[in-house]
């Protein structure tokens, strides 16, 4: 009935109930008692990132609780407004017009609309639609790089006391990219779906632009709680992510997340994920290992295959690394 349409397409309905397949199990759902309100995910004002401050709070953060936001980042607010009203131009287009970036539908370009994570694995679908914009190629693109993510990596491998972000990091941890706008309609029953189900990024770094309906979920340090993540002026959200879990020996934690729909509003979400080069091998860092005498947590990892293996399966937890 719905081929093509997506979850816009069923919002467009007006359904009062969603369709069966978007009714998740119990224990997915996220139950309000779940919610904690005394804990929450530190916002940091980078304005000076050579304020120790600023960086002991992003490396608690990254050790604590996976996520942070930062604010006074230097990306004007217009600019980031522009890029949530070009979502909803893209979303909002007719089917027609937006079918026409289906990965088949478009001989294999960069483009790929798409609905849910992986309708053809999942036994429940997400209420979300997307657009995934990928970049692969082993060359590094680190020199055009917004210099956000350099600092970030700088204050993290300063934390672990190693040299700072330099040119031999680059294949390790910021060469391929990818963009997903992220679109969830008003859904009549957030109770009962997911927007995004939990999972923790198979990325390096993850930098999300949210608007301001909320709705993503962090779980918090007990492992039975989620802590909201409050839409914040101006702000980017930063996670770690799986990979940066494993150079990091486990110091810094890639953690489970998950995006509930809101009963009145549409929702947009802009991801970019911060990858390794698909050939590169990725190992606990051997400099962290020797200076600390630890013994590596994990096995290393081709990243083409661990990126495959993450796509291979549907969002079901954090699997992946563990
Ligand atoms: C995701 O983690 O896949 C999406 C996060 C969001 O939309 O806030
Ligand atoms: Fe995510």
């Amino acid at each position: 009935v719905n081929k093509g349409h997506g979850v816009r397409g069923l919002a467009e309905m007006s359904l009062k109930v969603v369709p069966s397949n978007y009714v998740q199990p119990f224990e997915e759902r996220l139950d309000a008692t779940q919610v904690v309100s005394d804990e929450s995910i530190p916002v940091v004002d980078v304005s000076n990132w050579d304020d120790q401050r600023v960086a002991d709070s992003i490396c608690d953060a990254s050790r604590n609780y996976g996520f942070f936001q930062i604010i006074n980042h230097g990306i004007p607010e217009e600019v980031l407004a522009e890029v949530q009203a070009a979502a909803h131009r893209f979303f909002e287009m007719p089917t027609e017009e937006k079918v026409k970036f289906k990965r088949d539908a478009c001989g294999g370009g960069i483009a790929k609309l798409g609905t849910s994570f992986s309708p053809g694995k999942e036994k429940v679908m997400e209420w979300k639609d997307y657009l995934s914009l990928e970049y692969f190629s082993d060359e590094t693109a680190a020199t055009d790089w917004p210099s956000i993510c350099k600092k970030i990596y700088d204050v993290l491998l300063k934390g672990l006391n190693l040299k700072g972000f330099d040119k031999s990091k680059e294949l390790l941890m910021m060469s391929t990219f990818a963009i997903n706008f992220n679109y969830y309609p008003s859904c009549p029953n957030p109770e009962l779906t997911v927007g995004v189900g939990r999972h923790s990024d198979g990325s390096a770094l993850t930098v999300l632009l949210q608007d301001d309906v909320g709705g993503l979920f962090v779980r918090a340090p007990d492992g039975s709680s989620w802590i909201h993540v409050p839409p914040t002026k101006g702000a980017l959200v930063i996670n770690i992510g799986d990979m940066v879990q494993l150079l990091s020996n486990g110091r810094y934690k890639s953690i489970e997340h998950k995006v509930v729909a809101n009963p009145t509003k549409t929702r947009v979400s802009i991801a970019i994920f911060i990858n390794p080069a698909l050939q590169q091998v990725v190992a606990p860092l051997p400099e962290l290992l020797e200076s600390t005498g630890e013994k590596p947590l994990y096995r290393e990892i081709l990243f083409l295959d661990y990126f495959k293996y993450f796509f291979s399966k549907g969002h079901d937890g954090k699997a992946t690394i563990e």
